[in-house]
């Protein structure tokens, strides 16, 4: 039948295109432009990227992941509980996952925060958990505390300042705390639940030339810059430049052959939409010769046909 060959016509197009799925930098304009927002973390723009916000939306090394409502965040292998987000300051606060349940069994990996990247916020300082010693330090720490876990049951185990190695130990863990925390003694399990806070150097000043023209910030890992994201679907360094009047934007696609594609794998500027067929909405972007759209809505989805 005549209706067959626009319908293949068409479904040929929706395959090619899904078969060359990969985000356009105008997919980026709109994807980046979505905020992070999971549990009481909400509203989180550049320099993250995660959850519905694309990798490419921030830094490969400030991801963001939600789970059960929960934000967390893995720095060099360790994973951390978000308790908060300060763009303006530059600032993440994190607390280690794996001594939310305590502090007897860790990952025994330190917890690194590699410049340029990250720093630790003012306040903090190194602390080491020192598990399966042969013997208390001397001097001796204040922070003795045991754990019933095989291996170290019988064995010491202590917070020291600063940061070591486990020494005649069998591990260790370094990680930042807060020097408040400490002076007011507070409990080992706390100082480790408390988390801290870091800083994160990122070039917001380029994001915000970048809003200012209109853009949105991204992040750029072939050159490791921020990356601007324009309306139009460009991707530049700096700053989008501003449309030009009665330029190409606001002509009419091309006549000459149809294209179909899932709506927000392809949104180009005067396309029409087809609205939705078989629940994925389809936008017209250009005219194919043999098909018009009426064609299109009036043939029905190939699996209802008998
Ligand atoms: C992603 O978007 C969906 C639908 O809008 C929303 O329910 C969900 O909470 C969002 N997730 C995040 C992490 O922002
Ligand atoms: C943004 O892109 C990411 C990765 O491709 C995807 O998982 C996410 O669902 C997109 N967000 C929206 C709102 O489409
Ligand atoms: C914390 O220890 C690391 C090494 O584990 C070191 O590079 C860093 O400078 C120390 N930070 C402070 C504030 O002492
Ligand atoms: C230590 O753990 C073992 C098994 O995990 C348990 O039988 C024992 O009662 C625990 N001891 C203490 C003092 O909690
Ligand atoms: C942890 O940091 C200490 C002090 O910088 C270092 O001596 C030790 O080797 C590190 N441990 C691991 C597992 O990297
Ligand atoms: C980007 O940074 C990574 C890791 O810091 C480095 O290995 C890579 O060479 C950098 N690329 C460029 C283009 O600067």
């Amino acid at each position: 039948m005549n209706t067959h060959l626009p319908l293949l016509c068409a479904m040929f197009l929706v395959m090619m295109i899904n078969l060359i799925r990969s985000q356009s930098n105008e997919d980026l304009y709109s994807n980046c432009s979505n905020l992070f927002n999971c549990g009481n973390i909400r509203g989180i723009g550049f320099p993250f990227g995660g959850g519905n916000r694309s990798s490419r939306c921030g830094h490969p090394e400030l991801q963001l992941v939600c789970e059960d409502n929960a934000a967390s965040i893995t720095i060099s292998d360790v994973k951390y509980k978000v308790l908060g987000v300060y763009p303006d300051i530059k600032v993440l606060r994190i607390a280690r996952e794996d001594f939310s349940s305590g502090i007897c069994s860790p990952l025994f990996l330190n917890t690194t925060l590699d410049p340029p990247l990250f720093s630790m916020a003012n306040g903090y300082s190194n602390y080491t958990f020192f598990y399966g010693c042969p013997n208390w330090p001397t001097p001796s720490a204040p922070g003795q505390f045991s754990c019933n876990k095989s291996g170290i049951t019988d064995k010491k185990n202590y917070g020291f300042p600063g940061a070591m190695g486990p020494g005649n130990c069998l591990e260790s863990v370094v990680f930042p705390v807060s020097q408040s925390l400490l002076a007011q003694s507070a409990s080992l399990e706390n100082i480790a639940r408390q988390g801290f806070e870091v800083r994160f150097g990122v070039d917001s000043a380029a994001c915000a030339r970048c809003a200012n023209s209109k853009g949105v910030c991204g992040y750029d890992n072939s050159k490791n810059t921020t990356a601007c994201y324009c309306p139009d679907g460009s991707l530049v360094s700096a700053t989008c430049s501003p449309p030009a009047a009665g330029g190409p934007q606001g002509q009419p696609p091309p006549k000459g052959y149809l294209a179909l594609a899932k709506d927000d794998l392809y949104r180009s500027s005067g396309a029409l939409s087809l609205g939705t067929v078989n629940s994925l909405e389809y936008t017209m972007s250009h005219i194919c010769p043999t098909v018009s759209p009426t064609d299109l809505l009036s043939s029905p989805p190939a699996k209802d046909q008998p």
